[in-house]
Order: C-alpha cells, then structure tokens, then sequence
C-alpha cells in the first residue's frame, strides 16, 4: 500500500545504483532497498531512481510488482551525444521507484578497470536523474546520493554549465570512501560538460587524476556516512589517506547516522527460507538450522561444536587474510568454520586452501548466495567479521538477529554495535583491537570457550536478538538533516 504524504512533505529523491532486493552488491542495496520505505512512514516524500542493470526489470516482474513505463523519456548530454532512457515506474514497499532502462545500464554493473568510458554509465546515470523531474512532473528539493557511482550528481549541480543553473540541494552519503571513482581526466573534462574550473586541487582534481567522490563531497549541500565512528575515522589519514584532509576540512557538513535494517525480512520467526523458524521465547528451531547447514557443509549434522559462519565480500577491508593465516588455529579449537564469498582471487584462494588443509574443520562456499546466507546467519553460533575498516556493517546484526554471536574488530560501525560481554557492563558479542592473527584469536577463543557454558551463552544470543535495529531512529535522523538542509 502507498504510504500517504502531505503536500508539504520534503521531497527527496534517492539515487542509487544498487537495490535490494533487485540489485545488490553489498550493504548499499540492503540500505537503499530499505531506507526509503522508513523515510516515508517517517512523512517524508520520497523517490527512488536505479538503473535497471541486466536481471533487474525481470526480478521485478519475478516479484510480481506492477509496474508501467513512463510516456517521457529521460536525455542526458554527455560526449557530445544524447543518451536516452526508458522510465519504468514501480511501487516498491509503497515507494515510488524509477527504473531507468538504457544502452549505458546493459553492461557488468561495477566495471573492473575506471577510466573515462568505464565511468561513463555512472555520469549518465546522475544527468538521467536530473532530468526525471520534467519526465515525472515532481522536482525533488534534495537529492540524496550514494558513494561515488552517483557522486556526479552534486558535482553537476555545482559545476555543470547547464545543471548549475536548475537548483535543488544535495546529500552525498558515504558507504564506503575506500572506493573514489578515480581515473584519467582526458577526456572526461570536455566530454562531460563541467565547468573548466571544476578541476582543480580544491574540488575534484585528485593527483592528477579526476575524483568523483572528491567533487561529490565538496560540492554536496551535505554529506553523512553511516556509523558515527567512521564519520571520524574517515577525517584521519590512518583511515582515508590523501582524502583525509578535505573530509577533516568538509567536518562542518558531515554527520554519521547509524545504519538500519530491514528487520521484516532479516527475521528469524518469519523467514521462509530457513529450515526452521525460532523466537526469543522459543529457540527451538535455531537448532534444526544448524543441522541443516552441517549437513549442506558436507560436515556431522549432530556435532555439537561451536559453528563459526562468514558471509561477506572477499576483499581487503574485511580482513580474511587474518582468517586463512589462522587456520590451524581456528582448527585447534575444535570449532566448525563455514565461509560464504566471493572477490579477490589471492582471498579466494587463500580460503579454499584452508579448507583444502582442515576439510573437517573449515569449509568454503565460493559465490553469491543468497538463501544460503540466510541458512548461515540462522544455523551458526558465531558470526565472525574481523574487518580492517567497515563503515558501518549489516551482516554483524543481521546475525544478532537470528541469536548468532558476533566476534568484530573494534572498527567503524562495528564498534557502534557489537559491545564486548566481558566488559562489566556486559554486551552482546566479541571484540578485539589489534588487527592480527593474535587479536582476532584472543577475541575468538574466548568465545568458543564461553559457546561451552550454554547458560551463558543463550544469555548473549538473547542479547542480540533483542537489540533494536529497526530504522525508526536513523530515519528520524536522516528527517532532520534534510529540514536542517531546508532552513
Ligand atoms: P558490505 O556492504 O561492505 O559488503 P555489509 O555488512 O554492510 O558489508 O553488507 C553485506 C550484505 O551483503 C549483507 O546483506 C550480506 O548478507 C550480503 N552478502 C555479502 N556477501 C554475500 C554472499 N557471498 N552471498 C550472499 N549475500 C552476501
Ligand atoms: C558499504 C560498507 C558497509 C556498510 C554498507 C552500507 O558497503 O562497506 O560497512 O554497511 O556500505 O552502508
């Protein structure tokens, strides 16, 4: 049912170029494919635009969702060409969502190497967005972007000879600042219709080269990242380099606003893809998916052994050269260690030999999977992230909400949900600081060791299962940056 606004609701729309659940990389599409939805129970008037990449308009009749094409359709001026897109107009979760459908969208949705044509889609994509408005008869007061595969679009409000003239504000959030949009500025500079002064050390020249996240943060009205300790972390060079310095300088436009999530579908009563469901009250069913996914890891389906589950990306910031340098001693403990992912082949690689090493003990599902995920989050005992950095992280509270333990590394968003149960205020998982093999065990081993006592144990499951992860709260927040943008 479409969620009621009044007129005098903020209009914002949402530019991203992942939605879950009809596209998704990573936690990018979980929080565009959920977010919208609160913001607009929160009363405020919001749109999406995506693009539909290959398989998306297809998930979308898969879905059964209704859907139409909209009579106009959207242009952009970009090397010294007209790029054209169909509208396809959807309701998704009440929210009314645009698909655009084009030549630009028919290709890998993440290209492997940047450069002018590669990042071409994404330029085109922003300018598309612009010009929906006339398309959809409703101009958005603020359009609110993502990373920087939309971070051309406060770039054009700001520096393009044509869009520079259309007003409107601009939020530019950051999930990710390790990924910047940097290639070679010829002949970007011409071809995308930017103001020559665009490009200089103060805006989006980055040595040398053109950075599109660089201009995105500059030029946006304001800027947000998704877990307070990031929204700090990103100002030091430890964390962000040569970045560091223009996010310390942006600091007054910058706030972070804690991820949420979509805890309708991350939900271990209602799940329909789990074995078995389970509740708070009754836990019951949790054991039934353990079984089932020891039995799926080719493993003992009655072993008792503490089950450590991955679920992640396989690239540096999530730390799993730390995982596979353990391996023997993650062995040693007698735990069971089941890892879903996929990414850089030496991560790839590193993990399969692993569990080439421990066949009993350690097991490597390569690939993107979704179900299978959720049989991991519903029939682990722990939840092991030790990331580098992480923005903020979803898979460490989905966990919690399916009683799986989270062992993290003090970082980012981790930091801003996992609390230690050994501090004397106790806590609803395990931590560790030191970004090594030793930091990692020590937080590790304790858990394993703590999974023994069963009292205890469920006493942090429950811990977790009760944390609230709803977006009510960062909804609210997200509310009043826009009205703070409005003032
Ligand atoms: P990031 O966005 O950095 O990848 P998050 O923790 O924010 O990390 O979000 C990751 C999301 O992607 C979660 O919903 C997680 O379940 C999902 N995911 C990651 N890897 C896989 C995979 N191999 N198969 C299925 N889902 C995955
Ligand atoms: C990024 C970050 C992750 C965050 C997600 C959603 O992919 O790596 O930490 O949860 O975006 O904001």
């Amino acid at each position: 049912m479409a969620v009621k606004n009044d007129d005098n609701a903020l209009k914002v729309l949402f530019v991203t170029t992942e939605l879950a659940p009809f596209s998704k990389v990573g936690g990018l599409g979980d929080v565009a494919g959920s977010l919208p939805k609160a913001l607009s129970q929160a009363g405020v008037d919001v749109r999406v635009v995506t693009p539909a990449w290959p398989g998306v308009l297809e998930k979308l009749e898969a879905a059964g969702v209704k859907h139409s094409t909209v009579k106009t359709k959207v242009y952009a001026a970009y090397d010294w060409r007209i790029h054209s897109a169909e509208v396809i107009k959807a309701e998704v979760n009440g929210v009314a969502t645009y698909f655009l459908k084009a030549e630009d969208y028919t290709g890998d949705m993440y290209p492997q190497q940047l450069n002018f044509w590669t990042a071409s889609p994404f330029a085109v994509f922003c300018m598309q967005a612009l010009e929906l408005k006339d398309a959809i008869g409703w101009t958005p007061d603020i359009y609110h972007c993502h990373d920087w595969t939309s971070a051309f679009l406060p770039c054009a409000l700001a520096w393009h000879r044509h869009y520079r003239q259309t007003g409107g504000k601009s939020i530019m959030t950051l999930h990710n600042v390790a990924y910047q949009g940097v290639f070679e500025p010829y002949p970007f500079l011409d071809a995308s219709g930017l103001e020559p002064w665009s490009f200089n050390s103060s805006t989006m020249e980055f040595y040398g080269q053109v950075n599109l996240l660089k201009g995105g943060i500059v030029a946006a009205t304001a800027v947000s990242t998704v877990s307070p300790t990031y929204a700090s972390e990103i100002q030091t060079y430890e964390s962000t380099r040569e970045l560091s310095g223009i996010l310390y300088q942006q600091r007054g436009k910058l706030r972070g606003i804690i991820n949420g999530l979509d805890t309708k579908f991350w939900d271990a009563a209602g799940d329909k893809t789990i074995p078995a469901n389970f509740t708070i009250k009754d836990l019951k069913g949790k054991a039934a998916c353990k079984k089932a996914l020891l039995q799926r890891a080719g493993l003992d389906p009655n072993s008792d052994a503490p089950v450590i589950v991955c679920v992640s990306r396989l690239v540096e910031q999530k730390g799993f050269d730390m995982v596979f340098n353990a391996a023997g001693q993650i062995a040693e403990t007698g735990a069971k260690l089941l890892i879903l992912g996929s990414g850089q082949d030496w991560i790839e690689n590193g993990l399969a030999q692993a569990a080439a090493a421990y066949p009993d003990s350690i097991k490597l599902f390569k690939g993107y999977d979704e179900p299978l995920s959720h049989l991991l989050y519903a029939g682990g005992d722990i939840f092991l992230m030790p990331s580098v950095f992480e923005p903020c992280g979803l898979s460490q509270m989905i966990s919690m909400r399916y009683g799986t333990v989270p062992v993290v590394r003090e970082v980012g968003g981790l930091r801003d949900t996992v609390f230690d149960v050994d501090r004397p205020e106790g806590g609803n998982g395990f931590t560790f600081l030191t970004c090594d093999v030793d930091g990692m065990m020590w937080a590790l081993r304790r858990a394993v060791e703590r999974y023994k006592d069963k009292e205890a144990w469920k006493k942090i499951m429950l811990e977790g299962m009760r944390e609230d992860f709803t977006w009510d709260k960062s909804a609210g927040l997200y509310k009043e940056m826009y009205e703070d943008l409005m003032q």
